[in-house]
């Protein structure tokens, strides 16, 4: 069995951080979303792996490699245009070469991995497994409608959805879905659908298997998934040590300080994770917060959020909460007057003031 993971595509939704960065490498818990990916295919017992990049493809193949460091074979697979899941699979047929395969959506996260569900489906043989979870707007997932058990309906984000329940970013595939993906036609959004081929699938006769999952998952399209993701994993991590923590600081609750990083006259409240070589300095570092390496927080508070890499945060009154702020972003109190605001946004930035 072979893996195909997704991590081409637009991030439209994560925008400004997707201008200049791949969203499957925005960190959760200081790693990126796309190596939990990585991780549970290789827990999976499936070390062949295609992976799909779009223009995004030179800073993913830095990040990731050749997949030596999970015991894994990394094929990469530069999609034309991000036209769509199923024409990325359509565009990865000689890779799939007649193997079966999981496709991982590479910005989705499944707590707790996918060894049930590909035990199930190689001792179960149908020819497709979905993934399904009740969520609370599925307007904005692929969803599907059961009757029976059986899968009788697939439509991808429709307006009035008969079900709640939304189809997971990982599906099993045998070869039978390159007949699926070469008969369909672009959805009304310009996308060969991976649903309307799962879809054209049950038209066809042919055996999808449904299964449900009851741990957490998330799709970290949107700021408040991320933002959950990052409480949800941060949650899951061991106190560790490896920084230089002085003066008055104190650590309270699960915190992991990385190598190299300095905690000084500050208070971090876990879960929270501080990357190597970041400084905490006079400021507060409250719960669910990632700071990735090398971040400066200096005089400031700071919760619920996650920072990249070499981002500074200095002097600043009133408490930051529920952010993602980008790399090498600095913000600070201007310390001459006139008392203005000054910003230099990137495009399609958010700032709320209060
Ligand atoms: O997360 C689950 C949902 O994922 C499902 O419920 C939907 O049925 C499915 O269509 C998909 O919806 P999204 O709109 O969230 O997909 P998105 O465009 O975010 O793409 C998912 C991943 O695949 C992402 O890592 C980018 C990558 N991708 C996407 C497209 C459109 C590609 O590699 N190539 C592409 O052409």
């Amino acid at each position: 069995m072979k893996a195909l993971i997704l991590s081409g595509g637009k991030g439209t939704r994560l925008r400004p951080i997707t201008h200049t960065g791949a969203k499957q490498l925005v960190p959760v818990a200081n790693k990126p979303i796309l190596f939990y990916a990585i991780e549970s295919v290789v827990k999976a017992g499936i070390s062949e792996i295609g992976m799909v990049v779009g223009d995004t493809e030179a800073e993913i193949r830095e990040a990731v490699g050749d997949g030596e460091r999970w015991g894994a074979h990394i094929t990469y697979i530069r999609q034309t245009a991000p036209l769509g899941l199923a024409h990325a699979v359509k565009e990865s047929e000689s890779f799939l070469a007649g193997h079966s395969f999981v496709m991982y959506l590479g910005d989705n996260l499944v707590r707790d991995g996918i060894e049930a569900f590909v035990k199930e489906f190689t001792e179960r043989r149908p020819d497709a497994m979905i993934l399904l979870a009740p969520v609370q707007a599925p307007e904005r997932f692929g969803v599907a409608e059961l009757q029976d058990g059986h899968v009788v309906r697939l439509v991808e984000k429709p307006a009035e959805p008969k079900s709640d329940l939304a189809l997971v970013g990982v599906y099993l595939f045998t070869p039978k879905i390159f007949e699926a993906v070469r008969a369909i036609r672009p959805s009304a959004r310009g996308e060969l659908e991976i649903t309307d081929a799962i879809q054209w699938l049950l038209d066809h006769d042919a055996k999808v298997e449904p299964h449900i999952v009851h741990g957490w998952w998330k799709d970290t399209g949107r700021l408040e998934d991320m933002l959950e993701a990052n409480r949800i994993v941060l949650d899951g991590l061991e106190a560790s040590n490896k920084g230089t923590i002085t003066g008055s600081s104190q650590l309270i609750g699960k915190v992991v300080v990385e190598t190299g990083a300095v905690v000084e006259n500050s208070v971090v409240r876990g879960p929270a994770i501080i990357g190597r070589g970041a400084r905490i300095v006079n400021s507060y570092v409250g719960p669910f917060t990632s700071i990735y390496h090398t971040v400066e927080i200096r005089n400031s508070e700071i919760e619920h959020s996650i920072v990249l890499e070499g981002s500074r945060i200095l002097d600043v009154a009133g408490r930051i909460e529920d952010s993602l702020i980008g790399k090498d972003v600095v913000i600070r109190r201007r310390q001459t007057m006139p008392k203005a605001l000054q910003f230099m946004l990137g495009d399609h930035s958010e700032v709320e003031l209060t």
